[in-house]
């Protein structure tokens, strides 16, 4: 049993006859993938699943720091951690019940000298190690956080021992963290050239983490395997493998500009990060693209939830729904009925949270929401890389639908350009001086910015 996603709850909202317009598109883009003939380059994701070697790599250096560390510090942002993060959470579960010792903590994704400092508080006098990821290796947020985290390292176990706790990666041949890696001899494992930060949480960006942590990472890349081939082995089918690629393009030309990623279980919450990073950064380009929003129910049903019954009709809403319960705890009796609830007495909440997903799914499709689920059997490392790699084809073929380039993110650098200039990094003194003259009438005479 694997993912599937359920998209005839869709039909008052897209004619089959639709989706037959879209297949010539999407048969030539297929074609493209299996046979590699267009965006090879950016296409190596698709070979993660083939990574013995890899994954043999990744398996030795997560025992060794099994063995020899408490605290895995992950340093990384965007595609550099959110996977590893979101599998974390979703598998947090199965993880508590085979608990290892070693717990992963996340930094490098922000600024804040406030979590910074409280993250080296934790860490202190307890033995942990780094793991530094930055495929650019030149990204700001990590690096700074790297220097920070390297140094009390070092003044916790000296400098050579430091060294052996450090573990980069990164791109095989360039960047700042690849050079540094090579004459300090921190260990390292290499980010493939042809997969991008967000589809990389099948290589060692995410497995390192997740291995670390008592993850099945062969199980996670059997998941995937699996869904690959169920892609790619499709012949007459393509119309039901890209169902939800060709859903969210019909539903975009309808005026449909912004996608809810709903999930009942709060430990997907890191899953509805990484879509929103997935789908934003590789959709949002040249003035167009579906906005990606992750919701959490049923608790944005209290607040968001108005705005989704009866906002602007501009909404669709896929929901992540996991068929089994993980737990089974159930709504105990009580002599008397004060609360009202004896009608749900014996009941598991699991079941509960099932008519609470029927129920939001018709009011807002009653509402004006086009609503449609994927469905995940059980939430082990197997169905989440299937997960992955069905959300990952799901948005190369969506992106080649809106006539987008999925696999770049060029606007992510305008924000980096004017932080360099105005942080007086060397080589940027022009675009400084023409910056701040620009902030002065930006907020007006007599405002700080
Ligand atoms: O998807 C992407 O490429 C980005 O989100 C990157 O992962 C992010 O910007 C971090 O880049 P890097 O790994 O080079 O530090």
């Amino acid at each position: 049993m694997t993912i599937t996603y359920e998209g005839n709850t869709l039909s008052s909202y897209i004619d089959a006859v639709e989706y037959e317009r879209l297949l010539p598109a999407v048969r030539a883009y297929h074609e493209a993938m299996v046979l590699k003939t267009r965006d090879a380059r950016y296409l190596g994701w698709l070979d993660v699943v083939e990574m013995e070697d890899v994954l043999e790599d990744v398996q030795k250096i997560a025992q060794m720091l099994q063995a020899s560390t408490d605290v895995l510090v992950v340093i990384g942002i965007g595609g550099s951690y959110l996977g590893a993060r979101a599998a974390l959470d979703a598998l947090s579960l199965e993880l508590a019940r085979s608990a290892n010792g070693l717990t992963v903590e996340f930094i490098g994704h922000h600024m804040s000298a406030w979590e910074m400092a409280r993250l080296m508080q934790r860490i202190k006098g307890r033995r942990f190690s780094i793991n530094v990821i930055s495929k650019s290796g030149t990204t700001t947020e990590p690096a700074i956080a790297f220097r920070l985290l390297k140094d009390l390292l070092m003044a916790e176990v000296g400098a050579e021992e430091a060294k052996k706790r450090i573990i980069v990666t990164t791109d095989p041949e360039h960047g700042a963290l690849r050079t540094m890696a090579a004459k300090e001899g921190y260990l390292s494992l290499a980010i493939p050239p042809e997969v991008g930060g967000r589809f990389s949480v099948l290589t060692p960006v995410g497995l390192l983490p997740l291995a670390a942590a008592g993850v099945d990472i062969r199980a996670m890349i059997e998941g995937a395997r699996t869904m690959k081939a169920h892609f790619f082995e499709a012949k007459d089918d393509l119309a039901d493998r890209y169902r939800y690629a060709m859903s969210r393009a019909i539903l975009y030309q309808k005026g449909y500009v912004v996608e809810l990623f709903a999930s009942f279980e709060p430990y997907l919450s890191g899953i509805g990060d990484w879509l929103v990073q997935l789908f934003a950064e590789s959709e949002g380009k040249n003035q167009r693209g579906i906005l990606p929003v992750r919701t959490q129910y049923t608790t944005d049903l209290h607040s968001l939830g108005q705005y989704v019954q009866e906002g602007r009709r501009m909404l669709f809403e896929t929901m992540l729904w996991v068929e089994e319960a993980g737990v089974a705890l159930m709504v105990p009796s009580t002599p008397e009925n004060l609360d009202g609830l004896k009608y749900l007495e014996g009941q598991p909440l699991h079941a509960i949270q099932r008519e609470a997903m029927r129920g939001v799914m018709l009011a807002h499709h009653d509402g004006g929401v086009p609503v449609s689920r994927v469905v995940i059997p059980k939430l082990d490392a197997y169905h989440l890389g299937a997960l992955f790699m069905f959300f990952e084809l799901s948005v190369a073929m969506s992106g080649q639908l809106f006539g987008i380039h999925p696999f770049n993110q060029p606007g992510v650098e305008a924000y980096k350009e004017n932080m360099f200039a105005l942080l007086g990094k060397p080589g940027y003194d022009e675009k400084r001086e023409e910056l701040l003259q620009r902030l002065r009438s930006f907020v007006g005479e007599g405002y700080r910015l």
